[in-house]
């Protein structure tokens, strides 16, 4: 059985913590050209892989579905010890639908598609399927994407390979904030739906604060207005409108598919971002960035009309990696990052998701066109820590999360502060002689007076979160597991306590600058116990 509690990921009743990667978009199509990669990814510490179905590969042919590819790399994925996300490239991938299958793609009549407005004021076609004309585009793919559940159903349910399967990827419409087609005009004239506004009234003190910052909550005499006379004339009301009717669409596939196959089901979303905007991030009005999926502003919205998912995940690519975790961990809601960046930018960013947030899991985009040695040391010691990483999760031990990157003189001096409920800990750059280097790290108090550090490149000081009491560092010892049993490698001091000023988590690399004396050491097994005390403070 495999189902989310308490925002964890529990396989048969073991929490799993996902070291995953996404593959890039057409690996996954065939079994042969991922054969020689399921072993030199399971070899880079992974232990779940991220790859498409698409819905052209499996119903070429309206009604024949075709599940080879994809039944040979599951069995392969498992052959090589691996998990597998897969994802439904289904009617809608990036705010486009190029993975619709022909018989879809040639039939507008019978699938229609959005209509929007060009810059020159016309309005045009686009290949994009429309939500908003009928029932036979959600009908389709929900019938595919029920098919592919029930079929994962049979041929894997006893062995689990497939742990979460992602309905759709990065919906939402680009290069407008509406669809303009007639039936999308005349559901926009006509009055807002009453689940909207009830939803609205009764949840408007739990709603995020960017859906305030927008609207303002419907009064009782809004009943009958339509979509302008409510919410007023602005794309954010067009996006509101298509975030309400997309949810409802990746809803229906999503329970067409979790009535064959009850795992755990989620919908990813492209990340919006003013002033910065690529072919796939970033873009700061609706329809620059997908209109309608859902990001912080229309995250209730989804959550509310989309019940059927687990939960909603960012992409982070180009965005405050930390703004992005706590929008979407908004209502105590599951944290996993499908995509993100795949170099040791994005590899530090996940231990701060993993240690502030639990997340289920950071994956880097692309890890199969990656050389691996990143990730493959990250998740080396991720790997290492993850029987703490689940004790401190099942005793619900307090933790935090930090990471550091390269070092900027003209930046502020970067420390954190963060409050255990018996000490207050900062974290700083661990001290070297010339230029301070990177850092990653997740700290746990495990015990009122005691901690697992894991990572590098940091030290940490501690004071008594009661004013009355002085803190002082008992021991610190670096400690490693042998045969799954923790063992202690050296006790540190002296020189690598600043004399018991700190507990120190070595940089990988160390600069002595200009200074003649040996003082710094590298990082070793980059995990720690230290143990601390309290005494009564003097007052002189
Ligand atoms: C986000 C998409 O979800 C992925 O499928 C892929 O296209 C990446 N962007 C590329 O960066």
């Amino acid at each position: 059985m495999i189902e989310i509690r308490n925002r964890l990921l529990y396989i048969n009743n073991s929490p799993f913590v996902v070291r995953g990667g996404e593959l890039q978009n057409s690996s996954m199509s065939s079994a042969a050209h991922m054969r020689p990669i399921w072993k030199s990814l399971s070899d880079s510490n992974l232990n779940t892989v991220l790859g498409a179905v698409t819905w052209e590969q499996i119903e070429p042919e309206e009604g024949n579905f075709d599940f080879k590819e994809l039944d040979a790399c599951i069995r392969d994925a498992r052959a090589a010890g691996l998990k597998l996300v897969l994802l439904w490239f289904g009617a809608f991938k990036n705010g486009m639908s190029s993975y619709a299958p022909s018989w879809v793609k040639s039939n507008p009549h019978r699938f229609p598609r959005v209509v929007v407005k060009r810059p020159d004021g016309k309005l045009r076609f686009t290949e994009v399927l429309s939500i908003l004309s009928g029932d036979e585009t959600k009908d389709a793919d929900s019938i595919a994407f029920a098919k592919l559940m029930s079929h994962i159903r049979r041929i894997d349910e006893k062995h689990c390979t497939v742990i979460m399967v992602q309905c759709e990827n990065e919906v939402g419409l680009l290069s407008d904030s509406i669809d303009r087609s007639s039936m999308a005009e005349e559901q926009f004239q006509s009055a807002v739906p009453e689940d909207l506004l009830n939803f609205l009234r009764e949840d408007w003190n739990s709603l995020h604060p960017l859906f305030k910052e927008k609207f303002s909550k419907p009064s009782v005499t809004s009943n009958g207005g339509n979509w302008e006379q409510v919410f007023g004339e602005s794309p954010f009301t067009n996006e509101l409108f298509m975030a309400y009717h997309y949810a409802k669409y990746v809803d229906h596939v999503a329970l067409s598919g979790r009535k064959e196959y009850n795992i755990p089901i989620y919908t990813n979303v492209w990340q919006n971002q003013y002033g910065k905007q690529g072919a796939a991030a970033g873009g700061g009005k609706p329809g620059e960035y997908p209109s309608g999926g859902a990001i912080g502003g229309v995250l209730d919205i989804w959550m509310r009309f989309a019940p059927t998912l687990d939960f909603i995940s960012p992409d982070i690519y180009v965005n405050d990696y930390d703004e992005r975790c706590q929008w979407y961990s908004h209502k105590n809601q599951p944290l996993f990052i499908p995509e993100q960046r795949r170099d040791e930018y994005g590899a530090r960013r996940m231990w701060r998701a993993i240690g502030e947030y639990k997340a289920i899991g950071a994956c880097p985009f692309g890890i199969d066109s990656l050389e691996y040695d990143t990730w493959k040391k990250h998740y080396k010691l991720l790997k290492e820590v993850e029987p703490l990483l689940i004790d401190a999760y099942k005793n619900d031990h307090p933790m935090t999360g930090f990471f550091f990157d390269e070092f900027n003189s003209k930046a502020p001096a970067d420390v954190i502060h963060h409050n255990f409920p018996k000490y207050r800990v900062t974290i700083e750059r661990s001290r070297v002689f010339g230029v301070p280097d990177v850092g990653y790290g997740i700290i746990i108090n495990y015990s009122p007076d005691s901690f697992v550090l894991v990572g590098t490149g940091f030290q940490v000081t501690l004071t008594a979160a009661d004013n009355q009491l002085q803190a002082g560092i008992a021991k610190v010892q670096e400690i490693y597991f042998e045969n799954e049993n923790l063992r202690t490698l050296r006790w540190m001091n002296g020189d690598e306590t600043q004399s018991g000023a700190c507990i120190m988590m070595p940089s990988e690399k160390i600069d002595y600058g200009d200074f003649p004396v040996a003082i710094s050491i590298p990082a070793g097994s980059k995990m720690a116990i230290a143990h601390a005390y309290t005494i009564p403070s003097y007052e002189g």
